[in-house]
C-alpha cells in the first residue's frame, strides 16, 4: 500500500497565489483586490467591481464612464448568437445555450488566428475579450429565458446602466429603483470567489495555453453542477417541495432519513457560515417587503434554523439568492445562466492573472487499477 498523501477533491491544497480576491473562513470575511465585500455591495455599481476585479483598482468616474461607453457598444444580442441559441432544443438546459453562445463568439473572435499558437492573445486583446463578453451575455441569459416563455427579444436601452439594463431586457418593463439595487449585489456577490471549481477550471485551461473564450465554456461547464452554481437553481427546487414553513420540520425529517443533500447549505471553504449571506440575505429582505411576500421569509427562515440546528452547516450565498431572483422574477431555470453573467468577471480576472504568470497545471495521481498484465497472444516484434 502507497503511502502518498492523497488530497482527495484538493481539499485544503494551496495551489498557486492570487492578488484577485481573499477568502478567510476563520473572519468570515471575503476581500476583492483588498476591499470587504460587503462594502462594494452596499456602495458600487457592477461595473465599477468588474474594473476593479480586472485592473486591480476602482474606476475613476472617467474610467467608470469610459467601461460603461464599451459595455453599451456590445451589449446587444448578435443576430448569430441569436441563430445559435435557437438551435439549442427549448427544453435543454440554459446553461447549454449560454456556453453554446460563448463557444460561437470565442470561435468567431480567434477566426483567422490560424494556429493554436496565436490563440491565447496577449493582456491588452484579453482585456477586451473579457469586456465584450462581460457585456454580451446580459443579452444571452435574457433572451434564453424570453424565448422559453415564448416572447420576443428585447432590445436594449442605452440609458439604462448595466444592473437595470439586464432586467429590461429579461422583462420588458423598466425596473424597480429597489429591485435593480437588490439584483446589483447579487451580482457583485457572485462575481468572484477565489479558486472555486470553476475559476480553477478556468485556469487549468488557460495554463495549457489555451485562449479565453476555451476556458471561459469550461468553466460554465463546472458552474453548472449543484454542488456549485447550480445550487441556486436547487434551492427553489427545495422552496417549492417544503411549500410553507409549517411542512419545514417532516421535509427534513425524510431528507436526512434519505441522506439527501440540502442545497444552499455548506461549503468546502466556510465551515461557521458564508461571508456573503448576511449582504445577500439584506437585500433579499427588501425584495420580501417589496413584493410583500412574508411567507417566502417564514420558509426562509424556519429551513435556516431548523437545519442549522440539526445539523451545524450553514447557508452559502445561493440560499439567500435563489428566493430572491424567484421574487424578481427570473424563471428558475435561468438563475444559474445569472450567476455565469456576474462570475464572467471573476473568472476573467484570473484568466488574466494565471496567463501573466503561468505554470501548466498538472497533478499527480496515485493508480489504484489492475496490476501489470498482458494481452493474450501479443508477441514483442524482433
Ligand atoms: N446537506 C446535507 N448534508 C450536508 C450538506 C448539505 N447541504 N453539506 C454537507 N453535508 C454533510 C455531508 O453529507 C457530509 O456528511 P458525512 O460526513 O456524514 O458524510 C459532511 O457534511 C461533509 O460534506 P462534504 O460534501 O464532504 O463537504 P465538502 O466540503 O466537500 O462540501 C459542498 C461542500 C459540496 C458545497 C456541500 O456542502 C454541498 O454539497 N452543499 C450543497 C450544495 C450547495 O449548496 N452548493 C453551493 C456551494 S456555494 C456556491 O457555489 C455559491
Amino acid at each position: 500500500m502507497s503511502m502518498t498523501d492523497i488530497k482527495k477533491g484538493l481539499a485544503g491544497v494551496t495551489v498557486d497565489y492570487t492578488a484577485v480576491s481573499k477568502v478567510n473562513p476563520e473572519t468570515n470575511s471575503l476581500l476583492y483586490r483588498g476591499y470587504p465585500v460587503q462594502e462594494l455591495a452596499a456602495t458600487q455599481p457592477f461595473e465599477a467591481v468588474a474594473h476593479l476585479l480586472w485592473k486591480g483598482e476602482l474606476p475613476t468616474d472617467e474610467e467608470l464612464a469610459a467601461l460603461r461607453a464599451e459595455e453599451r457598444l456590445h451589449r446587444a444580442l448578435d443576430p448569430d448568437v441569436r441563430t445559435a441559441i435557437e438551435l439549442v432544443p427549448l427544453d435543454a438546459h440554459p446553461m447549454d445555450e449560454v456556453r453554446t453562445a460563448v463557444s460561437l463568439l470565442g470561435a468567431r473572435d480567434l477566426a483567422g488566428t490560424g494556429s493554436v499558437l496565436d490563440a491565447g492573445g496577449n493582456p491588452e486583446e484579453n482585456l477586451a475579450r473579457s469586456i465584450r463578453l462581460f457585456a454580451a451575455l446580459p443579452a444571452i441569459v435574457a433572451y434564453g429565458q424570453r424565448r422559453r416563455r415564448g416572447q420576443d427579444l428585447v432590445e436594449p436601452r442605452d440609458d439604462l446602466d448595466y444592473a437595470a439594463n439586464f432586467l429590461w431586457m429579461t422583462f420588458g418593463e423598466e425596473p424597480d429603483d429597489i429591485v435593480v439595487d437588490a439584483f446589483n449585489r447579487s451580482m457583485i456577490l457572485y462575481a468572484e470567489h477565489s479558486f472555486n471549481a470553476s475559476t480553477f477550471t478556468a485556469r487549468v485551461v488557460t495554463s495549457t495555453l489555451s485562449d479565453l473564450y476555451s476556458a471561459v465554456v469550461a468553466a460554465i461547464g463546472a458552474l453548472k453542477g449543484p454542488l456549485h452554481g447550480g445550487a441556486n437553481e436547487a434551492v427553489l427546487h427545495i422552496f417549492n417541495e417544503i411549500g410553507d414553513a409549517s411542512n419545514v420540520g417532516p421535509w427534513l425529517d425524510e431528507a436526512l432519513a434519505s441522506k439527501r443533500k440540502v442545497m444552499g447549505f455548506g461549503h468546502r471553504v466556510y465551515k461557521r457560515g458564508d461571508s456573503r449571506v448576511p449582504t445577500m440575505k439584506a437585500a433579499l429582505d427588501t425584495l420580501i417587503e417589496h413584493y410583500g411576500r412574508p411567507d417566502v421569509a417564514a420558509l426562509y427562515d424556519a429551513l435556516e434554523s431548523e437545519f442549522v440546528s440539526r445539523k451545524g452547516i450553514y447557508p452559502n450565498l445561493d440560499f439567500p439568492s435563489g428566493p430572491a431572483y424567484n421574487l424578481i422574477g427570473f424563471d428558475t431555470l435561468t438563475f444559474t445562466p445569472v450567476f455565469i453573467a456576474a462570475r464572467v468577471t471573476g473568472w476573467t480576472a484570473h484568466i488574466l492573472e494565471q496567463a501573466a504568470s503561468n505554470a501548466l497545471i498538472r497533478p499527480l495521481s496515485e493508480y489504484n487499477g489492475p496490476k501489470e498484465r498482458h494481452v493474450e497472444g501479443y508477441v514483442a516484434d524482433a
